[in-house]
């Protein structure tokens, strides 16, 4: 395959990178390292790197015309600034508009995009069903709900997947609770838990789902894609306190959600088993203490937020993307 992934040099951009160029894939990446760095992704051949943003459409059809890839990932986002909408439109709407009328004028033969399960905003029924209604209550979720109604208008063209995610854990993880507590913890800081319950999706997991919707015969639409168990805030800092040998001094505060946070968002991946014939295999405090085992090797880097109510200390440890 010829792959091209925009954010390939995030977190599930960057190990998607890994993956397939180990599999001797070619891969282009366009990302502007506006949440990750060029080092994420490790030199090598039949690797080209683009530094510049999805939202500029003429850079993106150069992209498409010179490498001509056969599949496209779409993992590229803009959330850091939740107050920045009119970034979260160019690169999450705009950008999202580009991949879909570049891959419709280059005719590659299929689309993965990358959503996430804040776009069901406040759910009425937790797992949330993939036919859930959408309602988007942040600039992150209202530009990623656009986007992806731009993308699934290739549908009728290309094979278009469209992946609604749990937590993926995994390398260079940079946002929300796993690197906030382990490197609160690591340095003496108090901790506290946000009152909300969340799914967490091991990468390895992750991994397999998406070598299954690479193929070429794979169903195409929309998909949940988690365990469908949630687990509170308060639950995964006891596996991070137990992982590190934490005793904490006495009873973690649990503080309310944040205004523009939302307090249990699980997906229901019942659809995704019965449709792709896939299902999470890694359970919850493995997969985040596989998650810690990297921070001991590589450590965490700049821990971003796209929660308008974060501080240090507070939301950043309820928020997911
Ligand atoms: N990681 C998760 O658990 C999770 C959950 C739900 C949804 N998602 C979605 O998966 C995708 C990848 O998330 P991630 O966790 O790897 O985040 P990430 O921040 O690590 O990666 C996003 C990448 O996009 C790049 N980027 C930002 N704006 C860009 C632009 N205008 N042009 C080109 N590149 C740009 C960033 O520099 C970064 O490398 C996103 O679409 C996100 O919404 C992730």
């Amino acid at each position: 395959m010829r792959i091209l992934i925009t954010g390939g040099a995030g977190c599930l951009g960057s190990s998607l990178v890994e993956r397939y160029h180990s599999m001797g894939h070619e891969i282009l990446v366009l990302d502007n390292f506006a949440t990750s760095a060029r080092g994420a992704m490790r030199a090598t051949n039949n690797l080209v790197v683009v530094e510049g943003s999805v939202g500029n459409a003429a850079l993106v059809d150069q992209c498409f015309s010179e490498f001509a890839p056969t599949h496209v990932i779409h993992s590229a986002a803009a959330y850091k600034e939740p107050d920045d909408w009119i970034e979260d439109i160019e690169t999450n709407v705009q950008g999202a508009a580009n991949i879909a009328r570049a891959s419709l004028k280059h005719r590659v033969k299929r689309v993965v995009n990358f959503q996430t399960a804040l776009i069901y905003g406040t759910p009425e029924v937790v797992p949330i069903p993939v036919e859930h209604r959408v309602a988007p209550v942040s600039s992150y979720a209202i530009s990623k709900a656009a986007g992806e109604v731009y993308l699934a208008l290739i549908a009728h063209e290309i094979p278009y997947v469209s992946l609604r995610l749990a937590n993926v854990c995994g390398p260079r993880l940079a946002i929300g609770p796993i690197p906030t507590f382990y490197q609160r913890i690591k340095a003496g800081k108090p901790c506290y838990c946000s009152d909300t319950v969340r799914d967490f999706l091991d990468m390895e997991d992750f991994h397999s789902l998406m070598d299954t919707v690479m193929e070429d015969q794979a169903p195409a639409g929309v998909f949940n894609v988690s365990t469908g168990e949630g687990r509170s805030i308060k639950q995964l800092f006891d596996v991070v306190a137990e992982y590190l040998g934490h005793i904490p001094e006495g009873p973690i505060r649990i503080v309310p959600p944040g205004s523009d946070d939302i307090k249990s968002v699980v997906l229901d991946p019942k659809h995704t088993e019965t449709v792709l014939g896939w299902k999470a295999k890694i359970g919850f405090e493995e997969t985040i203490k596989r998650a810690l085992k990297w921070y001991d090797e590589h450590g965490v880097a700049e821990i971003f937020s796209h929660l308008i109510a974060s501080t240090p200390t507070t939301s950043t440890m309820s928020e997911a993307k």
